[in-house]
Protein backbone atom coordinates (compact mmCIF):
# COMPACT_ATOMS: atom_id res chain seq x y z
CA UNK A 1 0.00 0.00 0.00
CA UNK A 2 0.92 3.59 -0.69
CA UNK A 3 0.99 6.62 1.40
CA UNK A 4 -2.87 7.05 0.89
CA UNK A 5 -4.12 3.89 1.86
CA UNK A 6 -4.49 3.02 -1.65
CA UNK A 7 -2.61 -0.26 -3.34
CA UNK A 8 0.39 0.39 -4.68
CA UNK A 9 0.94 -1.34 -8.94
CA UNK A 10 3.45 -1.20 -12.00
CA UNK A 11 1.26 -1.33 -15.18
CA UNK A 12 3.00 -3.15 -17.81
CA UNK A 13 1.85 -2.91 -21.63
CA UNK A 14 3.04 -6.05 -23.57
CA UNK A 15 2.43 -5.22 -27.49
CA UNK A 16 3.01 -8.69 -29.31
CA UNK A 17 2.46 -9.55 -32.62
CA UNK A 18 -0.46 -11.45 -31.95
CA UNK A 19 -2.39 -9.48 -28.63
CA UNK A 20 -2.22 -6.18 -27.02
CA UNK A 21 -2.44 -6.64 -22.88
CA UNK A 22 -2.10 -4.26 -20.27
CA UNK A 23 -1.33 -5.80 -16.72
CA UNK A 24 -0.77 -4.53 -13.50
CA UNK A 25 1.18 -6.06 -10.92
CA UNK A 26 2.11 -5.68 -6.82
CA UNK A 27 5.57 -5.25 -5.48
CA UNK A 28 5.71 -9.32 -4.62
CA UNK A 29 5.24 -9.53 -8.64
CA UNK A 30 1.65 -10.77 -8.52
CA UNK A 31 -0.44 -10.51 -11.37
CA UNK A 32 -3.76 -7.66 -9.85
CA UNK A 33 -5.39 -7.67 -13.29
CA UNK A 34 -5.34 -7.75 -16.49
CA UNK A 35 -6.80 -7.40 -19.63
CA UNK A 36 -5.86 -8.77 -23.71
CA UNK A 37 -7.20 -8.18 -26.88
CA UNK A 38 -6.26 -10.06 -30.21
CA UNK A 39 -4.20 -8.02 -32.89
CA UNK A 40 -5.68 -8.03 -36.26
CA UNK A 41 -3.28 -9.17 -39.04
CA UNK A 42 -3.19 -7.93 -42.40
CA UNK A 43 -1.53 -9.82 -45.44
CA UNK A 44 -2.82 -7.70 -48.30
CA UNK A 45 -3.38 -10.00 -51.19
CA UNK A 46 -1.95 -9.95 -54.72
CA UNK A 47 0.66 -11.86 -56.10
CA UNK A 48 3.37 -9.32 -55.76
CA UNK A 49 2.13 -8.98 -52.35
CA UNK A 50 3.50 -12.39 -51.13
CA UNK A 51 4.86 -12.22 -47.40
CA UNK A 52 3.45 -8.94 -46.55
CA UNK A 53 2.66 -8.62 -43.04
CA UNK A 54 0.49 -5.78 -41.78
CA UNK A 55 -0.82 -3.89 -38.22
CA UNK A 56 -2.51 -0.97 -37.90
CA UNK A 57 -1.18 1.36 -35.46
CA UNK A 58 -4.46 3.12 -34.49
CA UNK A 59 -6.04 -0.01 -33.78
CA UNK A 60 -2.80 -0.78 -31.49
CA UNK A 61 -2.97 2.60 -29.30
CA UNK A 62 -7.25 1.78 -29.00
CA UNK A 63 -6.09 -1.76 -27.84
CA UNK A 64 -3.54 -0.42 -25.14
CA UNK A 65 -6.92 2.04 -24.38
CA UNK A 66 -9.24 -0.40 -24.11
CA UNK A 67 -7.20 -2.43 -22.37
CA UNK A 68 -6.20 -0.31 -20.02
CA UNK A 69 -9.96 0.87 -18.73
CA UNK A 70 -10.83 -3.09 -19.20
CA UNK A 71 -8.31 -3.33 -15.86
CA UNK A 72 -9.67 0.10 -14.35
CA UNK A 73 -13.06 -1.64 -14.20
CA UNK A 74 -11.51 -4.78 -12.84
CA UNK A 75 -10.06 -2.85 -10.27
CA UNK A 76 -12.97 -0.97 -9.42
CA UNK A 77 -15.91 -3.71 -9.73
CA UNK A 78 -13.46 -5.64 -7.06
CA UNK A 79 -13.55 -2.42 -4.92
CA UNK A 80 -9.73 -2.64 -5.02
CA UNK A 81 -8.09 1.23 -4.46
CA UNK A 82 -5.14 1.70 -6.25
CA UNK A 83 -2.66 3.66 -7.84
CA UNK A 84 -0.37 2.81 -10.65
CA UNK A 85 3.03 4.65 -9.83
CA UNK A 86 4.53 3.92 -13.34
CA UNK A 87 4.15 1.99 -16.78
CA UNK A 88 6.81 -0.19 -18.44
CA UNK A 89 6.03 -0.65 -22.27
CA UNK A 90 7.30 -3.86 -24.05
CA UNK A 91 7.00 -4.47 -28.03
CA UNK A 92 7.15 -6.32 -30.23
CA UNK A 93 10.26 -5.53 -32.37
CA UNK A 94 11.41 -4.23 -35.18
CA UNK A 95 7.77 -3.83 -36.61
CA UNK A 96 8.19 -0.17 -38.22
CA UNK A 97 5.28 2.69 -38.03
CA UNK A 98 5.41 6.37 -40.00
CA UNK A 99 3.37 9.34 -38.89
CA UNK A 100 2.47 12.93 -39.14
CA UNK A 101 3.81 14.69 -35.58
CA UNK A 102 1.24 17.93 -36.83
CA UNK A 103 -1.77 15.38 -37.93
CA UNK A 104 -0.98 12.27 -35.54
CA UNK A 105 -2.12 9.96 -38.76
CA UNK A 106 0.48 7.46 -39.67
CA UNK A 107 1.17 7.28 -43.33
CA UNK A 108 0.86 3.40 -44.11
CA UNK A 109 0.07 0.96 -41.62
CA UNK A 110 2.95 -0.90 -39.44
CA UNK A 111 4.80 -2.81 -41.10
CA UNK A 112 5.34 -6.16 -38.88
CA UNK A 113 8.55 -7.47 -38.26
CA UNK A 114 8.31 -11.00 -40.01
CA UNK A 115 7.59 -9.19 -43.36
CA UNK A 116 9.37 -10.25 -46.01
CA UNK A 117 8.89 -7.46 -48.58
CA UNK A 118 11.84 -5.91 -48.10
CA UNK A 119 14.13 -9.58 -49.02
CA UNK A 120 15.32 -7.18 -52.21
CA UNK A 121 15.94 -4.51 -50.38
CA UNK A 122 18.19 -6.23 -48.09
CA UNK A 123 19.87 -8.12 -50.86
CA UNK A 124 20.51 -4.43 -52.36
CA UNK A 125 22.49 -3.00 -49.49
CA UNK A 126 23.96 -6.45 -48.78
CA UNK A 127 25.74 -6.45 -52.55
CA UNK A 128 26.92 -10.09 -51.70
CA UNK A 129 27.75 -9.50 -48.74
CA UNK A 130 24.95 -9.96 -45.96
CA UNK A 131 27.41 -8.84 -42.87
CA UNK A 132 28.36 -5.39 -44.47
CA UNK A 133 26.88 -4.12 -41.64
CA UNK A 134 27.40 -6.43 -39.09
CA UNK A 135 30.70 -4.61 -37.00
CA UNK A 136 28.93 -2.05 -36.27
CA UNK A 137 24.98 -2.93 -36.13
CA UNK A 138 25.59 -6.48 -34.60
CA UNK A 139 23.03 -7.37 -37.59
CA UNK A 140 22.96 -9.16 -40.93
CA UNK A 141 21.57 -7.68 -43.68
CA UNK A 142 17.92 -9.20 -44.01
CA UNK A 143 14.07 -7.74 -43.94
CA UNK A 144 13.72 -8.29 -41.00
CA UNK A 145 15.18 -4.89 -39.05
CA UNK A 146 13.63 -1.67 -39.12
CA UNK A 147 15.44 -0.21 -41.23
CA UNK A 148 14.84 -1.99 -44.76
CA UNK A 149 11.21 -1.43 -43.66
CA UNK A 150 11.94 2.51 -43.35
CA UNK A 151 13.48 2.16 -47.14
CA UNK A 152 10.43 0.54 -48.51
CA UNK A 153 7.79 3.46 -46.90
CA UNK A 154 10.04 5.91 -48.43
CA UNK A 155 9.82 4.38 -51.94
CA UNK A 156 6.25 3.26 -51.65
CA UNK A 157 4.39 6.02 -49.95
CA UNK A 158 3.91 8.99 -52.24
CA UNK A 159 3.01 11.75 -49.47
CA UNK A 160 5.64 10.47 -46.79
CA UNK A 161 8.55 10.80 -49.60
CA UNK A 162 7.14 14.32 -49.85
CA UNK A 163 6.52 15.27 -46.72
CA UNK A 164 10.30 14.11 -45.78
CA UNK A 165 11.59 16.81 -48.51
CA UNK A 166 9.70 19.41 -47.72
CA UNK A 167 9.13 19.66 -44.16
CA UNK A 168 10.98 16.96 -42.21
CA UNK A 169 10.08 18.25 -38.91
CA UNK A 170 6.78 16.28 -39.10
CA UNK A 171 8.20 13.22 -39.77
CA UNK A 172 8.50 10.57 -37.38
CA UNK A 173 9.78 7.34 -37.50
CA UNK A 174 9.12 4.59 -35.09
CA UNK A 175 9.06 1.20 -33.47
CA UNK A 176 6.15 0.56 -31.39
CA UNK A 177 7.63 1.10 -28.22
CA UNK A 178 8.02 4.97 -29.97
CA UNK A 179 4.77 4.68 -31.07
CA UNK A 180 2.83 4.03 -27.59
CA UNK A 181 5.17 6.53 -25.82
CA UNK A 182 4.35 9.49 -28.38
CA UNK A 183 0.55 8.83 -28.11
CA UNK A 184 1.07 8.22 -24.02
CA UNK A 185 2.31 11.58 -23.59
CA UNK A 186 0.28 13.91 -26.73
CA UNK A 187 -3.03 14.96 -26.26
CA UNK A 188 -5.89 14.39 -28.86
CA UNK A 189 -5.54 15.30 -32.20
CA UNK A 190 -8.42 17.42 -34.14
CA UNK A 191 -7.54 15.24 -37.30
CA UNK A 192 -10.41 12.70 -37.39
CA UNK A 193 -9.38 9.30 -37.23
CA UNK A 194 -5.77 10.09 -35.77
CA UNK A 195 -3.86 9.36 -33.11
CA UNK A 196 -2.21 11.77 -30.40
CA UNK A 197 0.10 14.71 -31.28
CA UNK A 198 2.59 16.72 -29.26
CA UNK A 199 3.61 13.09 -27.67
CA UNK A 200 7.69 12.35 -26.78
CA UNK A 201 9.62 11.17 -29.57
CA UNK A 202 11.91 8.45 -27.83
CA UNK A 203 13.09 4.82 -28.02
CA UNK A 204 14.99 2.56 -25.58
CA UNK A 205 18.99 1.33 -26.59
CA UNK A 206 16.90 -2.31 -26.87
CA UNK A 207 14.84 -1.42 -29.83
CA UNK A 208 17.35 0.91 -31.38
CA UNK A 209 19.36 -1.77 -31.63
CA UNK A 210 16.90 -3.54 -34.32
CA UNK A 211 17.11 -0.96 -36.75
CA UNK A 212 20.31 -1.22 -38.75
CA UNK A 213 20.97 2.25 -38.35
CA UNK A 214 22.65 2.12 -34.33
CA UNK A 215 26.18 1.73 -33.79
CA UNK A 216 25.51 -0.44 -30.79
CA UNK A 217 28.71 0.30 -29.23
CA UNK A 218 28.60 3.82 -29.22
CA UNK A 219 24.96 3.50 -29.10
CA UNK A 220 23.65 6.04 -31.08
CA UNK A 221 22.63 6.53 -34.68
CA UNK A 222 25.16 6.51 -37.42
CA UNK A 223 23.92 8.66 -40.35
CA UNK A 224 26.40 6.20 -42.48
CA UNK A 225 24.60 3.74 -41.72
CA UNK A 226 20.76 5.02 -42.61
CA UNK A 227 22.62 6.23 -45.67
CA UNK A 228 23.53 2.55 -46.91
CA UNK A 229 20.21 1.10 -46.05
CA UNK A 230 18.16 3.95 -47.41
CA UNK A 231 20.00 5.77 -50.18
CA UNK A 232 18.63 7.80 -52.85
CA UNK A 233 16.87 8.76 -50.07
CA UNK A 234 17.91 11.41 -47.50
CA UNK A 235 16.97 10.82 -43.87
CA UNK A 236 18.19 13.29 -41.11
CA UNK A 237 18.49 11.63 -37.85
CA UNK A 238 15.71 13.88 -36.42
CA UNK A 239 13.35 11.65 -37.87
CA UNK A 240 14.49 9.07 -35.23
CA UNK A 241 13.55 8.70 -31.59
CA UNK A 242 15.98 9.88 -29.14
CA UNK A 243 17.80 6.74 -27.80
CA UNK A 244 17.32 6.59 -24.21
CA UNK A 245 17.86 3.74 -21.31
CA UNK A 246 15.73 1.19 -20.69
CA UNK A 247 14.69 2.26 -17.24
CA UNK A 248 13.97 6.10 -16.08
CA UNK A 249 11.04 7.92 -16.33
CA UNK A 250 10.61 9.65 -19.71
CA UNK A 251 7.40 11.62 -19.00
CA UNK A 252 3.97 11.11 -17.80
CA UNK A 253 0.87 10.08 -19.41
CA UNK A 254 -1.11 13.36 -20.37
CA UNK A 255 -4.50 14.32 -19.45
CA UNK A 256 -6.73 12.77 -21.83
CA UNK A 257 -4.69 10.24 -23.61
CA UNK A 258 -5.51 7.07 -22.46
CA UNK A 259 -9.10 8.06 -21.29
CA UNK A 260 -8.94 6.63 -18.51
CA UNK A 261 -8.96 8.76 -15.13
CA UNK A 262 -6.45 6.66 -13.18
CA UNK A 263 -4.50 6.31 -15.62
CA UNK A 264 -3.33 9.72 -16.31
CA UNK A 265 -0.32 11.80 -15.10
CA UNK A 266 1.25 8.45 -14.09
CA UNK A 267 5.22 8.58 -15.14
CA UNK A 268 6.21 6.23 -18.52
CA UNK A 269 9.17 4.73 -17.00
CA UNK A 270 10.29 1.65 -18.37
CA UNK A 271 10.96 0.26 -22.25
CA UNK A 272 11.90 -3.13 -23.18
CA UNK A 273 11.92 -4.87 -26.79
CA UNK A 274 9.63 -7.70 -26.05
CA UNK A 275 12.83 -10.35 -26.13
CA UNK A 276 14.58 -8.17 -23.65
CA UNK A 277 12.04 -7.92 -21.72
CA UNK A 278 11.80 -11.68 -21.17
CA UNK A 279 15.61 -11.84 -20.77
CA UNK A 280 15.27 -9.25 -17.73
CA UNK A 281 11.82 -10.62 -16.56
CA UNK A 282 13.82 -14.19 -16.29
CA UNK A 283 16.49 -12.44 -14.02
CA UNK A 284 18.90 -13.18 -16.26
CA UNK A 285 21.09 -10.64 -15.17
CA UNK A 286 24.62 -12.19 -15.29
CA UNK A 287 26.83 -13.06 -18.35
CA UNK A 288 26.15 -16.26 -19.55
CA UNK A 289 22.39 -16.29 -18.69
CA UNK A 290 19.85 -16.75 -21.44
CA UNK A 291 16.14 -17.56 -21.96
CA UNK A 292 14.19 -18.81 -24.50
CA UNK A 293 10.73 -17.65 -25.65
CA UNK A 294 8.21 -19.95 -27.39
CA UNK A 295 5.88 -17.33 -29.11
CA UNK A 296 5.14 -16.60 -32.43
CA UNK A 297 8.50 -16.72 -33.33
CA UNK A 298 11.33 -17.99 -31.23
CA UNK A 299 13.85 -16.01 -29.45
CA UNK A 300 16.70 -17.71 -27.32
CA UNK A 301 18.79 -14.55 -25.84
CA UNK A 302 22.00 -15.00 -23.63
CA UNK A 303 23.16 -11.96 -21.49
CA UNK A 304 26.77 -11.51 -22.10
CA UNK A 305 27.60 -8.59 -20.13
CA UNK A 306 29.41 -5.53 -20.56
CA UNK A 307 30.73 -7.02 -23.44
CA UNK A 308 29.90 -7.18 -27.16
CA UNK A 309 29.97 -10.52 -28.24
CA UNK A 310 30.46 -10.97 -32.15
CA UNK A 311 29.05 -13.50 -33.52
CA UNK A 312 30.52 -16.18 -36.41
CA UNK A 313 27.66 -18.55 -36.29
CA UNK A 314 24.74 -16.55 -37.22
CA UNK A 315 23.35 -14.79 -33.81
CA UNK A 316 22.88 -11.54 -33.78
CA UNK A 317 24.92 -9.02 -31.09
CA UNK A 318 22.23 -6.84 -29.39
CA UNK A 319 21.82 -5.00 -27.08
CA UNK A 320 19.57 -6.38 -23.69
CA UNK A 321 18.75 -3.44 -22.07
CA UNK A 322 20.51 -0.27 -19.72
CA UNK A 323 18.76 0.61 -16.40
CA UNK A 324 19.22 4.12 -16.01
CA UNK A 325 20.93 6.69 -17.96
CA UNK A 326 23.88 5.58 -16.42
CA UNK A 327 23.85 2.64 -16.27
CA UNK A 328 26.05 0.37 -18.25
CA UNK A 329 24.87 -0.90 -21.24
CA UNK A 330 24.43 -4.75 -20.97
CA UNK A 331 24.87 -6.65 -23.93
CA UNK A 332 23.45 -10.02 -25.49
CA UNK A 333 23.48 -13.04 -28.41
CA UNK A 334 20.43 -13.90 -29.43
CA UNK A 335 19.20 -16.39 -32.24
CA UNK A 336 16.13 -15.52 -33.98
CA UNK A 337 13.91 -18.06 -35.25
CA UNK A 338 10.62 -16.37 -37.39
CA UNK A 339 8.18 -19.82 -36.91
CA UNK A 340 7.41 -21.25 -33.69
CA UNK A 341 3.95 -20.57 -32.49
CA UNK A 342 2.99 -19.76 -36.14
CA UNK A 343 4.16 -23.31 -36.92
CA UNK A 344 0.90 -24.91 -34.63
CA UNK A 345 -1.10 -21.92 -36.44
CA UNK A 346 -0.52 -23.28 -39.61
CA UNK A 347 -1.65 -27.05 -38.81
CA UNK A 348 -4.44 -25.17 -36.75
CA UNK A 349 -5.60 -23.06 -39.84
CA UNK A 350 -4.02 -23.84 -42.89
CA UNK A 351 -3.93 -27.74 -42.97
CA UNK A 352 -6.70 -27.32 -40.10
CA UNK A 353 -5.61 -31.07 -38.39
CA UNK A 354 -6.45 -29.52 -35.09
CA UNK A 355 -8.49 -27.56 -33.84
CA UNK A 356 -6.56 -25.61 -31.11
CA UNK A 357 -3.08 -25.35 -30.19
CA UNK A 358 -3.00 -28.28 -27.10
CA UNK A 359 -4.08 -30.65 -29.75
CA UNK A 360 -0.80 -30.40 -31.04
CA UNK A 361 -0.08 -32.16 -27.84
CA UNK A 362 -2.40 -34.94 -27.49
CA UNK A 363 -2.51 -35.69 -31.28
CA UNK A 364 1.52 -35.64 -31.82
CA UNK A 365 2.70 -39.49 -31.83
CA UNK A 366 5.40 -41.13 -29.61
CA UNK A 367 7.86 -40.89 -32.32
CA UNK A 368 8.76 -38.78 -35.41
CA UNK A 369 9.10 -42.24 -37.40
CA UNK A 370 11.64 -40.70 -39.96
CA UNK A 371 9.44 -37.47 -40.72
CA UNK A 372 10.59 -33.96 -40.32
CA UNK A 373 8.86 -30.67 -40.81
CA UNK A 374 11.13 -27.17 -41.38
CA UNK A 375 8.77 -24.68 -41.20
CA UNK A 376 10.55 -22.35 -43.32
CA UNK A 377 7.66 -20.60 -44.85
CA UNK A 378 9.30 -17.25 -44.95
CA UNK A 379 12.93 -18.42 -45.33
CA UNK A 380 15.12 -19.45 -42.56
CA UNK A 381 16.50 -16.87 -40.02
CA UNK A 382 18.75 -17.94 -37.47
CA UNK A 383 21.40 -19.10 -37.29
CA UNK A 384 21.45 -19.47 -41.60
CA UNK A 385 19.19 -15.75 -42.40
CA UNK A 386 18.26 -17.42 -45.68
CA UNK A 387 15.45 -16.10 -47.05
CA UNK A 388 15.22 -18.47 -49.88
CA UNK A 389 14.96 -21.42 -48.13
CA UNK A 390 11.32 -23.33 -48.51
CA UNK A 391 9.27 -25.53 -45.66
CA UNK A 392 8.87 -29.20 -46.45
CA UNK A 393 8.26 -31.96 -44.70
CA UNK A 394 10.79 -34.74 -45.89
CA UNK A 395 10.98 -38.55 -44.90
CA UNK A 396 7.28 -39.52 -46.01
CA UNK A 397 5.80 -42.87 -45.93
CA UNK A 398 1.79 -44.40 -46.44
CA UNK A 399 1.63 -44.92 -42.59
CA UNK A 400 2.63 -41.71 -41.53
CA UNK A 401 -0.31 -39.40 -40.20
CA UNK A 402 -1.57 -36.19 -39.29
CA UNK A 403 -0.20 -37.43 -35.42
CA UNK A 404 3.07 -37.65 -37.26
CA UNK A 405 2.75 -34.32 -38.41
CA UNK A 406 1.69 -32.70 -35.18
CA UNK A 407 4.63 -34.15 -33.97
CA UNK A 408 7.03 -33.03 -36.50
CA UNK A 409 6.26 -29.75 -36.51
CA UNK A 410 6.76 -29.15 -32.12
CA UNK A 411 10.03 -31.20 -32.59
CA UNK A 412 11.16 -28.15 -35.29
CA UNK A 413 10.44 -25.98 -32.83
CA UNK A 414 12.41 -27.62 -30.61
CA UNK A 415 15.53 -28.61 -33.18
CA UNK A 416 15.44 -24.59 -34.13
CA UNK A 417 16.43 -23.79 -30.87
CA UNK A 418 19.37 -26.49 -30.79
CA UNK A 419 20.96 -24.62 -33.90
CA UNK A 420 20.56 -21.64 -31.83
CA UNK A 421 21.80 -23.51 -28.48
CA UNK A 422 24.60 -24.56 -30.53
CA UNK A 423 25.90 -21.46 -32.40
CA UNK A 424 25.79 -19.50 -28.52
CA UNK A 425 28.15 -22.21 -27.57
CA UNK A 426 30.40 -21.72 -30.91
CA UNK A 427 30.25 -17.33 -30.77
CA UNK A 428 30.62 -17.60 -26.90
CA UNK A 429 32.42 -20.66 -25.52
CA UNK A 430 29.82 -20.45 -23.30
CA UNK A 431 27.37 -24.03 -22.61
CA UNK A 432 24.38 -22.87 -20.98
CA UNK A 433 23.69 -25.17 -17.71
CA UNK A 434 20.17 -24.99 -18.29
CA UNK A 435 17.51 -23.28 -20.53
CA UNK A 436 14.99 -20.71 -18.70
CA UNK A 437 11.75 -20.07 -21.11
CA UNK A 438 8.78 -18.60 -21.45
CA UNK A 439 5.78 -17.78 -23.56
CA UNK A 440 2.76 -19.76 -24.78
CA UNK A 441 4.62 -22.94 -26.08
CA UNK A 442 5.86 -23.96 -22.20
CA UNK A 443 2.56 -24.77 -21.93
CA UNK A 444 2.88 -27.64 -24.20
CA UNK A 445 4.49 -30.27 -21.90
CA UNK A 446 5.75 -33.01 -25.16
CA UNK A 447 7.38 -29.77 -26.64
CA UNK A 448 9.35 -28.59 -22.89
CA UNK A 449 10.52 -31.95 -22.34
CA UNK A 450 11.64 -32.80 -26.22
CA UNK A 451 13.22 -29.47 -25.90
CA UNK A 452 15.23 -30.69 -22.51
CA UNK A 453 16.32 -34.00 -24.80
CA UNK A 454 17.60 -32.44 -27.79
CA UNK A 455 19.60 -29.61 -25.79
CA UNK A 456 20.80 -32.14 -23.09
CA UNK A 457 20.18 -29.67 -20.31
CA UNK A 458 17.61 -29.07 -17.99
CA UNK A 459 14.18 -26.99 -19.44
CA UNK A 460 13.36 -24.75 -16.74
CA UNK A 461 9.80 -22.64 -16.56
CA UNK A 462 9.52 -19.68 -13.90
CA UNK A 463 6.78 -19.43 -12.01
CA UNK A 464 5.53 -15.81 -13.40
CA UNK A 465 4.81 -17.05 -17.00
CA UNK A 466 4.04 -13.50 -18.07
CA UNK A 467 7.83 -12.92 -17.88
CA UNK A 468 7.56 -10.56 -20.41
CA UNK A 469 5.41 -8.24 -19.16
CA UNK A 470 7.38 -8.61 -15.78
CA UNK A 471 10.42 -7.19 -17.33
CA UNK A 472 9.04 -3.83 -18.45
CA UNK A 473 7.22 -3.68 -15.05
CA UNK A 474 10.24 -4.58 -13.72
CA UNK A 475 12.55 -1.80 -15.14
CA UNK A 476 9.41 0.80 -14.80
CA UNK A 477 9.12 -0.02 -11.19
CA UNK A 478 12.86 0.29 -10.85
CA UNK A 479 13.16 3.62 -12.17
CA UNK A 480 10.53 5.23 -9.75
CA UNK A 481 11.44 3.03 -6.82
CA UNK A 482 9.00 1.06 -6.65
CA UNK A 483 11.54 -1.99 -6.51
CA UNK A 484 14.68 -1.12 -5.24
CA UNK A 485 17.36 -2.86 -6.96
CA UNK A 486 18.09 -6.25 -9.13
CA UNK A 487 18.22 -8.28 -5.84
CA UNK A 488 14.99 -6.99 -4.67
CA UNK A 489 13.93 -8.14 -7.94
CA UNK A 490 15.91 -11.80 -8.85
CA UNK A 491 14.40 -12.91 -5.16
CA UNK A 492 11.19 -12.63 -6.43
CA UNK A 493 11.83 -14.97 -9.23
CA UNK A 494 11.20 -19.08 -8.59
CA UNK A 495 11.21 -22.15 -10.42
CA UNK A 496 7.47 -23.65 -11.50
CA UNK A 497 8.82 -26.65 -13.08
CA UNK A 498 12.02 -28.66 -14.17
CA UNK A 499 12.42 -30.88 -17.43
CA UNK A 500 15.09 -32.85 -17.33
CA UNK A 501 16.61 -34.66 -20.44
CA UNK A 502 16.42 -38.55 -20.84
CA UNK A 503 16.89 -39.19 -24.16
CA UNK A 504 20.05 -41.38 -24.94
CA UNK A 505 22.52 -39.65 -26.59
CA UNK A 506 22.47 -42.32 -29.31
CA UNK A 507 19.07 -41.16 -30.24
CA UNK A 508 19.79 -37.37 -29.90
CA UNK A 509 22.24 -37.96 -32.40
CA UNK A 510 20.28 -39.56 -34.99
CA UNK A 511 17.60 -37.31 -34.59
CA UNK A 512 19.21 -34.68 -34.95
CA UNK A 513 21.12 -36.12 -38.03
CA UNK A 514 17.67 -36.16 -39.37
CA UNK A 515 16.98 -32.61 -38.65
CA UNK A 516 19.86 -31.40 -40.32
CA UNK A 517 19.25 -33.37 -43.44
CA UNK A 518 15.83 -31.91 -43.81
CA UNK A 519 17.07 -28.27 -43.53
CA UNK A 520 19.56 -29.02 -46.39
CA UNK A 521 16.50 -29.83 -48.32
CA UNK A 522 14.60 -26.43 -47.43
CA UNK A 523 17.89 -24.73 -48.19
CA UNK A 524 18.28 -26.43 -51.55
CA UNK A 525 14.58 -25.85 -52.63
CA UNK A 526 15.14 -22.70 -54.78
CA UNK A 527 18.13 -22.55 -57.35
O1 LIG B 1 11.59 -9.58 -33.10
C1 LIG B 1 10.22 -9.86 -33.12
C2 LIG B 1 9.71 -10.17 -31.75
O2 LIG B 1 9.98 -9.11 -30.90
C3 LIG B 1 8.25 -10.54 -31.80
O3 LIG B 1 7.89 -11.19 -30.65
O4 LIG B 1 6.40 -12.41 -29.16
O5 LIG B 1 5.48 -10.57 -30.52
O6 LIG B 1 6.13 -12.69 -31.60
P1 LIG B 1 6.38 -11.77 -30.47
Amino acid sequence: ENKEGKNAFVGSVDQGTSSTRFLVFTKKGEIAAWSQMEQTQTFPSGEDKVGWHEHDPLEIWNDVKQCMSEVDRILETNNIQFEIEAIGITNQRETTVAWNAKTGTPYYNAIVWDDTRTNHIASQVAAGDPDRLREKTGLPLASYFAGTKVKWLLENVSELQKDLKEKPEEVRFGTIDTWLLYQYTGSPSTAKGAGNINGLFLTDVSNASRWLFCDIEKVEWDQELVNAVCSPYQVPLSVLPEIRSSSEVYGKTTKDATGVGTMEGVPVAGILGDQQAALFGQTAFQPGEAKNTYGTGMFLMMNTGTKLVPSNHGLLTTIGYQIGADGPVTYALEGSVSHSGSTIQWLRDQLQIIDDAPESETLATEHNDGLYFVPAFAGLFAPHWRADARACIVGMTASHHKGHVCRAALEAVAYQAKEVFDAIYKDSNVLLKNLKVNGGGTNNKLLMQFQADIINVPVITPHIMETTAMGAAFAAGLAVGFWKDTDEIKALWSVASTFTPSMKEVDRAKNCYGWQKAISKSLDWIE
